[in-house]
Parts: C-alpha cells; structure tokens; sequence
C-alpha cells in the first residue's frame, strides 16, 4: 500500500508552480482550525493545495512563493517549536524542520508574518490570493495592501492584480501523476476491501452504524487516514436521502443496504457506492431497479476516454437510465419525450459524477466558457448514477416505494481509455447474493 510521495514529488510541483506565476507572488495560507464544541476541535485537514505544493500539515503557517525573490522562493511561516505546548497539542517541525524536512528556502515563526511579508510583495504586480475563505486573513492581506498606499508608499505599486492561486494550481491537481495514482490506486483498494467487508459481516438486524464502524475501522486498519467525508450507510427508504449520514436505524430483513463510504489515503480520496440486499437475495423491484443503475453505469464507465466530455457521459445515463423507468412503468414515455420534460428527474436528480482526488469532489473547470472539457489522460472521475424512488411516492405502486439505488465508482482516464479504480469493490447482481453475509457471525447476530 503505497501513502506516501517523496519529497522530490513536491520539490517538482513547486517548480512547476513557480514557473507559472512568473513575476507574480502567492500567499498560501493553512485552512483555519475548527471548533467542535466548546472549547474542542474537529480534526484538523490541512488544505489542498497547500499539501499538494508543500505536504506540511499543520495549522497556522504560510506558504509564500516567490519567484522573482533574489534567494527565497519558497518560504514557510511556522509555528515554531515549543516544548511545553508540543507536550499538549502534538509535536511541531518548527522553523528548522520546515527547512530540513520540508525543503523551505528559509522558514519564520508565524509571529513574524507581517512584518516580513513586504519583503516579498515589494514591487510585484500580481498577487496569488484566495479572497473569501478566512475573513479573518483577508483582513491581514488588505492590510498589506492598504499599506501600499499610505507607509509604503515609496516602496512601488501595490500588487494591481489578485487571483486565485487555485487558477494555476487547480489545473495542476486535475490531471494526476504517477506517483499521485499509485496513492489513489491504494486507497480505492482500501475502500474496495471495506466495502467487501461490510457485505460480508451484514445480516438483517444489524444497525446502520455497526456496517459504518466495520468500513471505518478497515480504512484505519489499511493504513488510511479515516473517511473522505461522512460515511453514509442508508438502509430501506434512508438509500433514497441522497446525503444521509444518521446511520441509525436497525436493518430489517428485505432491505437494501446503500453505503456510499471512501477513505482518505495518503490525504487523497476515494468515493465508492454499493448496493445490495442485506438477505442475500434482491426482491424483483429491487432487482429490477438495480440492473438499470448498473447497466447505466457500466455504459457510462465504457464511454470514458480522451476526448469525451462529462456532460455526454451524463446524458448517456439519463438516457438508460430514462428508458429503464419507462419499460419498468415508472414514469410514462416516449423515452425522448421523458428526457425533454425531464420527468425522470423525480428519480434521477443528480449529476453522474465529478473530479477525485485530493478533495472529493475536487477541484478543476467543468466548462471552458459555455463548452463542457473534454476528459484528459490523468483526469480522475467518480461515475456514480442512481435511482430513488421516495417512500411517499404517489404516482408508482407501493411495491416500488422507498427504494434507493446508487453505484459508484472511480475511473481513471487513460490515453487509451479508461481504468476503474475501485474496480475491486464487488457490484454484478451474481456476486453481491453471494457475497452478502458469508461472512456474518454468532457475534453479530441479534
Ligand atoms: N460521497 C459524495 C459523492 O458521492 O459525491
Ligand atoms: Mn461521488
Ligand atoms: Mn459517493
């Protein structure tokens, strides 16, 4: 299983990040720490795109690059080290360890960052600054900037241009390397064996959350930092609440289990959906729903290459998808007219699926314009269609109600074609009966 990049990765991205800013200068600063309650936190997640162009991961630093800076073009504001405080909140690497580990061209405690941040602002034009995130930052760098206009003067312009680093970096993080891919292809692995996992252990009369424990306690045991984002184990009509992340209820026999769970590896995601029955044996509603999904999906996955855009790969789904509900009776056709009304958006609402990697739904331009973006050879995507059809659904018949199906998978888009990441996360209907509680124990059992 493979977590971790090298330092050389890093040392690359950062040349390559230097390259396009060019005269230009950019402040990075680490995601703010959250409160939980009172007076604990939620476990702190450093941004993006700072661990992509630097992999340090506390909070409170600054990343500034600055290409045009005589000796430093890479500085990081740390907290330094502090003993007494490291006893409490965890070990830091300090200004030194920001250097010798980190490949900082100089590092400062971040009680020196206003003062020293002129240093490398003084005459650039073009500042890289993500505006909006963290008032209370924005305030520090409008501050910087007003100075320009009153102290400092006589130092230049004021950077007359502000843009998003993400403009630069975004573009970079969508298309994966090598190195990134081995990390991704390890944690769909990982998210594939709980998935396997939780199909295994189920039986009807388990809860939500005993499934969500055995997923989460499986990306920890593999070596991944917990879930990508809120595990979501919805059975009977909770598969049909698209985010529901409650996992309370008791599993009745004759359900259908809905687990849309991916674990964080090496700081990047997976995201994979899975349906199936918790007896074994799919009801021929069920069963009948789930092949649509599933042929949908496994056409959409077919389609992805170079080339082709999300928006087509989408429409393909709604087009199965859509002629599936009209033969099932579902919603009236033709199929054409079905799709021109969109009336299979009562049970199709979502879009087929978006960017993976180190955010869920990561970063990158859907539209260049009005024009979707063809794929491209590196680009990660999920393709996850599904069907919903509400417990108070009046215009089907009551046999159809409250059954909700999603399929999810990550695919990476190759020169060629395509390659499914999570491929090993098991979904053909033949597989799942038999999977499904061959596992489960005495122990479990209530
Ligand atoms: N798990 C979030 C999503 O599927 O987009
Ligand atoms: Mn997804
Ligand atoms: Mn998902």
């Amino acid at each position: 299983m493979t977590t971790k990049l090298t330092p050389e990765v890093f040392r690359a991205r950062r040349e390559r990040f230097l390259d396009a800013l060019g005269d230009g200068v950019a402040i990075l600063p680490a995601a703010p720490t959250r409160l939980r309650s009172n007076d604990s936190d939620h476990r702190y997640r450093a941004d993006s795109d700072v661990l992509y162009l630097t992999d340090f991961a506390e909070p409170e630093a600054v990343a500034v690059f600055a290409p045009k800076h005589p000796e430093h073009q890479f500085v990081l504001f740390v907290r330094p080290r502090d003993p007494e405080r490291e006893v409490w909140d965890g070990r830091r690497a300090g200004v030194e360890g920001a250097v010798l580990e980190y490949g900082a061209d100089v590092a400062f405690p971040m009680s020196e960052l206003d003062a020293r941040l002129p240093e490398y602002v003084d005459g650039r034009e073009r500042l890289a600054y993500r505006l909006g995130r963290d008032e209370a930052f924005d305030r520090r760098v409008i501050e910087l900037l007003m100075s320009y206009h009153t102290t400092r003067r006589a130092k230049g312009p004021a950077p007359h241009t502000i843009f998003d680093p993400g403009e630069i970096v975004h573009e970079m993080r969508l298309r994966k390397s090598p190195e990134e891919l081995a990390v991704m292809r390890s944690g769909a692995a990982a998210s594939a064996e709980a998935h396997r996992a939780a199909m295994a252990a189920a039986m009807p009369g388990m809860h939500e959350y005993e499934l969500e424990a055995l997923i989460e306690y499986t990306f920890r045991r593999l070596g991944g930092n917990g879930p990508a984002y809120p595990s979501i184990v919805g059975s009977g009509a909770n598969a049909t609440i698209l985010h529901y992340i409650e996992n309370t209820r008791r599993i009745e026999d004759g359900d259908l289990v809905l687990v849309d769970a991916g674990s964080e590896f090496g700081y990047y995601a997976s995201d994979i959906t899975r349906t199936w029955p918790v007896s074994g044996r799919f009801s021929s509603e069920q069963r009948a729903i789930y092949e649509v999904v599933l042929e949908a999906q496994l056409e959409a996955i077919s389609r992805v290459r170079p080339g082709v855009t999300q928006h087509e790969i989408h429409e393909g789904v709604v087009r199965t998808m859509t002629s599936g509900l009209v033969q099932l009776g579902l919603i009236d056709g033709p199929v054409d007219e079905a799709i021109e009304k969109g009336t299979y958006k009562t049970f199709y609402m979502h879009k087929t699926g978006h960017y993976l990697g180190l955010d869920v739904h990561d970063v990158g331009k859907y539209k260049s314009g009005d024009a979707w973006r063809p794929l491209e050879e590196g680009m990660v995507i999920t393709i996850e269609p599904g069907l919903y059809v509400a417990e108070d659904c009046e215009t089907v018949a009551p046999t159809w109600r409250g059954i909700g199906v999603r399929i999810e998978d990550d695919v990476l888009v190759t020169a060629d074609g395509h390659e499914v990441l999570s491929e090993a996360a098991p979904k053909l209907v033949a597989d799942l009966e038999r999977i499904v509680g061959s596992a489960a124990s005495a122990v479990t059992a209530r």
